[in-house]
């Protein structure tokens, strides 16, 4: 009996080394687009499946049980794909999503905007920009090559940034002293950024505001309508609903 969690973030880690520990076969699938992921425990497997279809082939050959969709809030394409897959096939799923950031207490004084060309527009005006909202939406804000960007990604992006772009590569979770640092650092006029939500990546939101920084945030994509759940302790309970998964003992994670 195997659960197949399409990964990719922090959360799908952790359920995986919970379920691991309670003897459950476990598949992470995480997609490669970074060049060193941090690897969950059970097995992994690496790449695309080719669209629903793939991944409904996938599902039959594994014999998977049971999928959780545990992938980022912005990875709207995988999670459409791994419902029709699983109405082909029938096996259960359920979608683990952390609340974004629109409860934060600050969120009322951010620009929110639909996609990265609206956050580009909201933010005109400014010449030093942070922008954290990922290697895919870099293109959007290509034509500011006039200007101070400092961007941060994980891995060196494959196209060469313009030049009077500068690029911190690392990976978070990151505290409030470093965002703080980096703000005042590089003279940071504007963050721009995506409501991944949790806890690993807020600060630079806390620092911005306290800096008097102003945030363009870009919203979550529209999704399917999947059952959802926020933690993982919620996400192990509905692992145990499943018929037929044999929980062993306690979880050593
Ligand atoms: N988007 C973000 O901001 C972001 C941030 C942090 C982490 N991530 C992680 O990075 C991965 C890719 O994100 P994305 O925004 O490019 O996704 P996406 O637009 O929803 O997916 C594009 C294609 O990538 C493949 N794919 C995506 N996630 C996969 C997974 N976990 N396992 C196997 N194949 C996967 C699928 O290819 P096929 O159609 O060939 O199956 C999918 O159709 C996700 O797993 C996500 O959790 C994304």
């Amino acid at each position: 009996m195997t659960i197949l969690i399409l990964g990719g973030t922090a959360e799908a880690r952790e359920l995986a080394a919970v379920l691991v520990g309670y003897g459950l076969d476990v598949i992470s699938s995480l997609a490669g687009r970074v060049n060193s992921p941090n690897l969950p425990p059970g097995r992994v497997r690496i790449g695309g499946f080719g669209g629903a279809h793939g991944l409904a082939d996938y599902l039959r050959r594994q014999q998977v049980s049971a999928v959780v969709d545990a992938t980022h809030p912005f990875a709207a394409t995988i999670s459409a794909n791994s419902l029709q897959a699983a109405d082909r096939t029938s096996t259960p799923l359920v979608r683990l999503e952390r609340p974004g950031w629109r409860g934060h207490p600050r969120s009322g004084s951010w620009t929110w905007v639909a996609d990265g060309a609206a956050a580009r527009a909201a933010a005109e005006f400014e010449r030093r920009p942070f922008l954290t909202t990922g290697r895919q939406s870099l293109p959007d804000f290509h034509p500011w090559a006039d200007r101070d960007v400092l961007v941060r990604l994980v891995d060196v992006p494959t196209d060469p940034l313009p030049q009077r772009w500068s690029l911190i590569r690392s990976r978070g979770p990151y505290s409030y002293t470093s965002e703080r640092h980096i703000l005042t650092a590089h003279g940071i006029d504007v963050l721009i950024t995506k409501d991944s939500g949790g806890t690993h990546t807020v600060a630079k939101l806390d620092a911005a505001g306290d800096l008097g920084i102003p945030v363009v945030i870009i919203a979550r994509p529209e999704r399917p309508q999947v059952p959802h759940l926020e933690t993982v302790a919620e996400a192990i309970a509905w692992c145990r609903s499943v018929d037929g998964l044999r929980f062993v003992g306690r979880s050593i994670p």
